[in-house]
């Protein structure tokens, strides 16, 4: 069992899914004691953005189609392309070496942070997650918790609900990478400016409701998980 612990979150003192993220680390290390585990923060160490060598690596093995990791050694042929492998072929062994994913994912203007979407670019170089054997996902067997904070609220009925490119554009992503929805859960904590904003004071007995319900599914998913 590996644990890979995901934080996009640029707020170091204060961020409520940073804290979640841990909950749920700490509570799935003591579960699956001796398990191995990995965080990567980043915020802290921000993954490079992708480049025009990447690119042209990447259109190489698409074309060849599904390659073991392996293959893609051989087939780069500019020092860029080494240099661009080298910074994205252990990103993808980490995660595809894990068994469960925790990723801590705000909402930043609608969507999500580029921190976030830097590793998510990155590691979905084509063959990355495609058995080579069957052409299936490498992903199929790996669970994953999202836990996605949100200033305000997004609910359906909610003024803002169409607004959402948060949660909608993570689900289709993992979907589309194989991960499979049983193996999916969203831990979702909303109007976490009500405590801030003087004009959600309303929401805050909400925003307090939402934050002890991610809580308890936190511990809850991570005893799971940790079995
Ligand atoms: C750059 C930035 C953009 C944000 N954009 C939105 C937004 O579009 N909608 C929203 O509801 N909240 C937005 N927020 C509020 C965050 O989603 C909220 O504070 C959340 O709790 C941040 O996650 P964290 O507590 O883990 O840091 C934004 C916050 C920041 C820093």
């Amino acid at each position: 069992m590996q644990l890979l612990h995901l934080d996009s979150s640029a707020n170091h003192t204060e961020s409520l899914s940073r804290q979640l993220t841990a909950l749920y680390a700490e509570t799935w290390r003591r579960a699956a004691a001796g398990a191995h585990y990995r965080h990567r923060d980043l915020v802290t160490s921000p993954i490079p953005p992708l480049n025009a060598a990447y690119c042209t690596l990447g259109r190489r093995v698409e074309r060849r189609g599904p390659v073991p990791l392996d293959c893609v050694d051989g087939m780069i042929e500019t020092p860029e392309e080494r240099q661009q492998w080298a910074s994205t072929r252990p990103l993808i062994e980490e995660l595809r070496g894990a068994t469960t994913l925790v990723a801590g994912v705000p909402m930043y203007n609608f969507g999500v942070p580029a921190a976030f979407k830097a590793w998510l670019d990155r590691v979905s170089f084509p063959s990355a997650f495609h058995d080579p054997r069957d052409g299936g996902s490498l992903l199929r067997d790996t669970r994953v918790v999202l836990v996605c904070t949100r200033g305000g609220a997004y609910g359906a009925g909610s003024p803002m609900a169409g607004n959402d490119f948060q949660i909608p554009y993570l689900r289709a992503y993992l979907a589309h990478a194989g991960v499979r929805e049983e193996h999916l859960r969203v831990v979702e904590v909303e109007l976490t400016a009500a405590e801030l904003l003087p004009h959600l004071a309303a929401y805050r007995s909400r925003a307090a409701e939402s934050l002890a319900s991610a809580r308890a599914q936190v511990i809850a998913l991570a005893r799971e998980h940790g079995r």
